[in-house]
C-alpha cells in the first residue's frame, strides 16, 4: 500500500468521528447519508439522518411512504430534487430489486439520483470494493498533495487519475471515509491544519512551503442570473391560503408555492388572472433568495380574494421550500 494511504488509514482508525451512519454501514444507510451530505454539512445532516432512519428503518419502509411524508421530513435540507430521487430510488430497490442494492459501481450508477460520487461511496463504504470517491473535498486534497495547478472544472480528469493512483487495494470502506474526513476536517478550503496533518510527509504543497489556500485553482464562475418577480399571498374570506404546485421540471419542481409571476430580468409579467387584481394587491416587502444559478428578488403582495387554486388552512400548510417560507414570513410580519 502506498504511504499516503497507509498514513491516512492509521490516522483515521484512531480519530474517525463517530458519525451515526458509520456505526452500521449498510448499503441503505450509506446511500441515505451520502445523498443527504451532498451540498450539505455533516452537522446539518445528522438530525435528518436520525429522523429518516427512525421513521424508515429499511429501504422498503421508505419506498412505501407517501411522497408528502418524504418531502415533509426532508424540509429544510434543500435541493428538493434529491428527496424526490431518493424516494424514486427506494422504490426501484424495494420493488424491482428485492430490497437489495446492486453491488458494483456500474450498476449503482443506473439508480435514480446516484451519480459517480455516490456509486463509488456505496461500492466502497458498504460493499468494501475498490472504488474512488471524487468530490470537491477529494479534488482539493489531490490539488494540494500533488500541487496540481491545473484549473477546475476543465481538468477534473487529471485530479481523478491522481485519486485513483492513491486508492489502495484493501480497506476501501475505511479509505473512502478517511479521505472525505481529511477534506472535511484537516485539508479544509481555508486555514487547513497542515501542522497536524497525517499525510504532510506526502504533500508536495506542504513540503515545498507553498500556500495550500491557493489550491485548487478554479476557473471563474459564471455570474448568477439576476431575476425579479412578484409573489401573491392570497387569502380567502376564511383566511385560508391559496397555493399551487410548481411545474414538474426545473427549479423547486413539484413543490407548493404562493402564486408567482414569471421571474425575469428586472421586469414583471403578472400570471394569468392577476392583471386585474394587481391594483388591489398590497405590497408588503421584498425578499431575496440566492439559488445555485439565480439571484432572485420577489416583491411580496398580499390580497384578499379568490382564485382557482387549492386552499390550505394557515396551521396546516404543506411543506414549503425555504423561498416560500420567506414569503410567508414577510406576509405575516411586513417590514
Ligand atoms: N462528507 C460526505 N460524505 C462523508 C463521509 N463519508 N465522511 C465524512 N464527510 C463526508
Amino acid at each position: 500500500m502506498n504511504k499516503f494511504a497507509s498514513q491516512l488509514l492509521a490516522h483515521y482508525k484512531k480519530n474517525a468521528r463517530p458519525l451515526p451512519w458509520r456505526a452500521d454501514a449498510t448499503p441503505y444507510r450509506v446511500w441515505l447519508s451520502e445523498i443527504m451530505l451532498q451540498q450539505t454539512t455533516v452537522k446539518t445532516v445528522i438530525p435528518y439522518f436520525e429522523k429518516f432512519t427512525q421513521q424508515f428503518p429499511t429501504v422498503e419502509d421508505l419506498a412505501n411512504a407517501s411522497e408528502e411524508e418524504v418531502m415533509h421530513l426532508w424540509q429544510g435540507l434543500g435541493y428538493y430534487s434529491r428527496a424526490r430521487n431518493l424516494h424514486k430510488c427506494a422504490k426501484v430497490i424495494a420493488f424491482d430489486k428485492d430490497g437489495q442494492f446492486p453491488t458494483t459501481e456500474a450498476e449503482l450508477l443506473t439508480l435514480p439520483g446516484v451519480g459517480p460520487y455516490t456509486a463509488a461511496a456505496i461500492a466502497s463504504m458498504a460493499f468494501h470494493q475498490k472504488a474512488t470517491v471524487m468530490d470537491g473535498n477529494v479534488e482539493r486534497v489531490m490539488a494540494r498533495v500533488f500541487n496540481l495547478t491545473l484549473p477546475l472544472p476543465t481538468h477534473k480528469k487529471a485530479f481523478k487519475e491522481k485519486a485513483i493512483e492513491l486508492t489502495p487495494n484493501s480497506e476501501n470502506a475505511l479509505y473512502s471515509n478517511a479521505i472525505m474526513e481529511l477534506g472535511a476536517t484537516i485539508c479544509t478550503p481555508r486555514k487547513p491544519a497542515c501542522e497536524t496533518c497525517p499525510v504532510q510527509s506526502e504533500c508536495t504543497t506542504f513540503q515545498t512551503n507553498q500556500n495550500p489556500e491557493a489550491l485548487p485553482v478554479k476557473e471563474p464562475k459564471k455570474p448568477k442570473k439576476v431575476e425579479h418577480g412578484a409573489v401573491y399571498v392570497i387569502q380567502d374570506q376564511n383566511g385560508d391560503f391559496y397555493l399551487q404546485k410548481r411545474p414538474e421540471k426545473g427549479l423547486l419542481a413539484n413543490l407548493w408555492e404562493f402564486p408567482t409571476t414569471g421571474w425575469v430580468g428586472q421586469s414583471q409579467t403578472a400570471p394569468e388572472g392577476f392583471e386585474m387584481i394587481q391594483s388591489e394587491a398590497v405590497m408588503l416587502g421584498q425578499i431575496r433568495h440566492i439559488f445555485t444559478h439565480i439571484d432572485l428578488t420577489l416583491d411580496v403582495f398580499s390580497y384578499q380574494g379568490n382564485m382557482e387554486a387549492q386552499t390550505f388552512q394557515a396551521d396546516n400548510l404543506p411543506p414549503l421550500p425555504t423561498l416560500m417560507k420567506k414569503v410567508l414570513q414577510t406576509a405575516q410580519n411586513p417590514a
